[in-house]
Formats: C-alpha cells, structure tokens, sequence
C-alpha cells in the first residue's frame, strides 16, 4: 500500500531540513512496514492539524519522526535512558514505552528538532500525558487512526476524531487501557495519569 504523500514544504524553522531530506533520514531507520505506517501518521497528522488550527509543519514533522526511535537496539535505548537521566521506572518496561522518550532525545540529537512541542508530541505519543497541546493530541490521535490500522473501534476513533479531538484522545486512552488490562499487560503509570485527566470523571 503506497499512501499519498501530504507535500508540505518546511520553512526550516522547526527542523533544518526538506521534507524530502527528512523522509530519507527516517526511512533508513525502519522497515518499509513501518515507514508507511509513518506517512499514514503524517497524512492524518496534517488533516487533523489543518481542521483544529495546529500548524500543519509542526505536524508533518512530529509525524514523520514519531516512531524514529522504534528499530533502535535496545541495548542502545536502554544506555540513551541513563545518560540522559530519564525516568529509570522505564528500565521496568519495554521498547513500546521506551521509543517515545528516547525518539525526542534523538530528533533533537539527530535531527536538530529545538521546538519542545514537537519532541513533547513525539515524547507522549504511546501514552499520552496529563497536559497535552493540540499537536501532541494531533499526534497521539493520527498514530491511533492512520488508515493503516485496522482493530475494533478504530471506525469509532475515526469518527470522534473529524468531530471532537479531546473526545478522540478519550476514547483512544479508556480503549488502550482497557485493552492492556484484559491482557494483564503492565501499564506505564504515565498512561494511569494520561487516563485520570482524559476519561475519568469524577
Ligand atoms: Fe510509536
Ligand atoms: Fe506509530
């Protein structure tokens, strides 16, 4: 499946390079699968920028390096985890937790990204955070829907999406969790206070 690329040109404010130039940088870092994956994220990224008053560059960009991280050797993630004195509760989970963290501090390392909306997007996108700007519920929602993706409840998400950002961060939140509990899988705390601020109701 090829995706229609979104073309939109960067001012070079937010990152010091083409759009082209970046794609080549993150395709080296991961499989086609995922590479596609990446502009299906891109694609909507830049729908739900444009609907919501994001900006649409930042949106591209957060996009194209949300997964960066997600090939990179673990040994590596782990040793980036220490040096750069990042919660060590992370050493208690694995590379799904671990890519967004470590994918900030290596698209500031490696690919000059200052903006701190743009790392925090890539930061928070597997978990969410209790306060998340427009772009990081941009991010965090187009990474959950992109066409690419095909589970239960994905037309749901979908749809809240096209009417209601915040509800869309919800819904994906309260399904995420649900899920990882009917596994008995372990759950990041920060997703706890992701689903507190997000889903609960007093
Ligand atoms: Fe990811
Ligand atoms: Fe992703």
């Amino acid at each position: 499946m090829m995706i229609k690329s979104t073309n939109v040109s960067y001012s070079k404010d937010y990152i010091p390079f083409t759009r082209a130039e970046l794609l080549d940088k993150v395709r080296l870092q991961m499989s086609q699968e995922r590479f596609e994956h990446v502009l299906g994220v891109e694609k909507v990224a830049v729908e739900l920028a444009q609907q919501y008053g994001a900006s649409i560059e930042a949106a591209s960009i957060a996009a194209l390096i949300h997964d960066y991280a997600k090939e990179r050797d673990l040994q590596e993630m782990h040793d980036l985890i220490i040096s750069a004195n990042l919660d060590l509760d992370l050493l208690q989970y694995g590379s799904e937790i671990w890519h967004g963290p470590v994918g900030a501090i290596l698209a500031k390392k490696e690919l000059r990204v200052k903006d701190e909306e743009i790392l925090n997007a890539i930061r928070h996108h597997t978990v969410g955070s209790s306060n998340m700007s427009l772009l990081e519920q941009v991010i965090y929602v187009a990474d959950y829907i992109e066409p690419g993706r095909d589970f239960p409840g994905v037309d749901e998400a979908r749809k809240l999406a096209k009417s209601d950002l915040a509800k869309a961060v919800s819904f994906e939140t309260a399904r995420t969790l649900q899920y990882l509990i009917l596994k008995q899988r372990k759950i990041y705390p920060k997703a706890i206070e992701t689903y507190n601020t997000w889903v609960a109701k007093n």
